[in-house]
């Protein structure tokens, strides 16, 4: 098959999303599909080009991927690097080449990319694409509308209130919570803008800080325990991985620095727990209607009471990723996951 794999764009998760991307790509290749790299917001070459033999010359096309930097990318300076300053989002021929493809792989992570809007899109284009819909990528993404989907399906997920910029309220006795909470932008991911808020003093600081990315907020009660997350394909749960920070909560740094966390997988957990965990996985998935494949964030506390955190539509993919540790467990290698999450895709236009 002709793939793109489309990667970059300018959420938070830029250089994340390359790593996926790349990973993805030379499993294609090593599979015997052509495969071409794509950052959707710089594209490909600065005017439109002939494209006939664009997937004969994949790999000289491609994006080069380097290591990923510690810290979150600088988004106005990829923005000033592209010549055409348009105000469109996707770059120079990205569209035309995702036509030419038999499917496009989505490697992006955070807003553009798993909030909808470029799987809505790519349905009005006529572009097949691996994953969910726009409709449930848009629900998963912003954690206050998720929580109510979790709440109306009887999944425990922590108690939290909606915050938007322009109604803001620094008290805390004035909001319906208590301490110690969780603040987080209600649509980012990787941890960019989380706080863990013990004191009534670092409340200010952490709407501050969580504001900076967005102007709606989720704020939730703190569920102190053991994290968690379940990956699903297609409706069916994989086993669960624990994740275990060495030090602090599993923040950016933590997320992507290796050793940095500590990763069990099958996680050691009561059969009982493991099946309960699981079919709430699944349910997460059956309401928001994830029906490819998604990855789900759980938190358990010292009573064994679980609580969905979120759903990740766009979960990271690389041989050391969490969702492909969990398909490894039930022996399906990173080859082996990449092709199927094209099948499971494919199967779908096919219906
Ligand atoms: N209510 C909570 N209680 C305890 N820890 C939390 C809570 N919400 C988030 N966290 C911590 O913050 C991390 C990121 O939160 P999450 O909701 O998964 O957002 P995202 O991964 O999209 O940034 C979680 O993996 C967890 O370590
Ligand atoms: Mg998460």
């Amino acid at each position: 098959m002709n793939i793109v794999v489309l990667a970059g764009g300018l959420s938070t998760e830029r250089d994340v999303s390359f790593i996926t991307g790349d990973n993805v790509t030379k499993a294609l290749r090593e599979n015997g599909h052509k495969v071409i790299l794509l950052d959707v917001f710089m594209g490909y070459d600065e005017k439109e080009v002939e494209l006939d033999d664009v997937f004969d010359r994949a790999e000289e096309i491609s994006v080069k991927v380097d290591k990923i930097p510690e810290t979150a990318p600088d988004l106005e300076a990829v923005k000033a690097s592209r010549k055409d300053q348009s105000d469109c989002f996707f770059g120079p021929n990205v569209i035309r080449m995702c036509q030419k493809a038999d499917i496009v792989f989505m490697a992006l992570h955070g807003e553009n990319g798993e909030n909808g809007k470029i799987q809505a899109a790519f349905d009005l284009f006529g572009i097949r694409y691996t994953g969910s819909d726009y409709l449930s990528s848009a629900i998963a993404m912003d954690k206050n509308t998720s929580k109510q989907f979790f709440i109306s399906a009887n999944v425990p997920t922590p108690r939290g209130i909606a915050m938007k910029k322009e109604n803001r309220i620094d008290e805390l006795s004035k909001l319906d919570l208590t301490l110690p909470c969780v603040v987080k932008p209600c649509c980012g991911g990787s941890s960019i803008g989380v706080t863990i808020v013990r004191n009534e003093s670092e409340f200010k600081a952490a709407l501050d800080d969580a504001f900076k990315w967005e102007n709606e907020l989720v704020i939730e009660e703190f569920v102190e325990g053991r994290e968690f997350s379940v990956g699903v394909l297609e409706g069916k749960a994989l086993p669960i991985i624990e994740i275990a920070p060495v030090e602090g909560f599993y923040d950016y740094k933590n997320k992507y620095k290796a050793g940095s966390t500590i990763e069990t997988c099958p996680a050691a957990l009561s059969e009982e727990k493991t099946k309960e965990m699981q079919k709430y996985a699944e349910m997460v998935a059956e309401a928001i209607g994830l029906d490819t494949y998604s990855r789900s964030d759980f938190l358990m506390d010292k009573d064994g009471n679980l609580f969905c955190l979120e759903a990740n539509t766009l979960p990271g993919m690389t041989p050391t990723s969490l969702l492909p540790q969990e398909a490894n467990a039930v022996g399906v290698n990173f080859n082996e996951l990449c092709e199927q999450l094209i099948d499971i895709s494919i199967r779908k236009y096919n219906k």
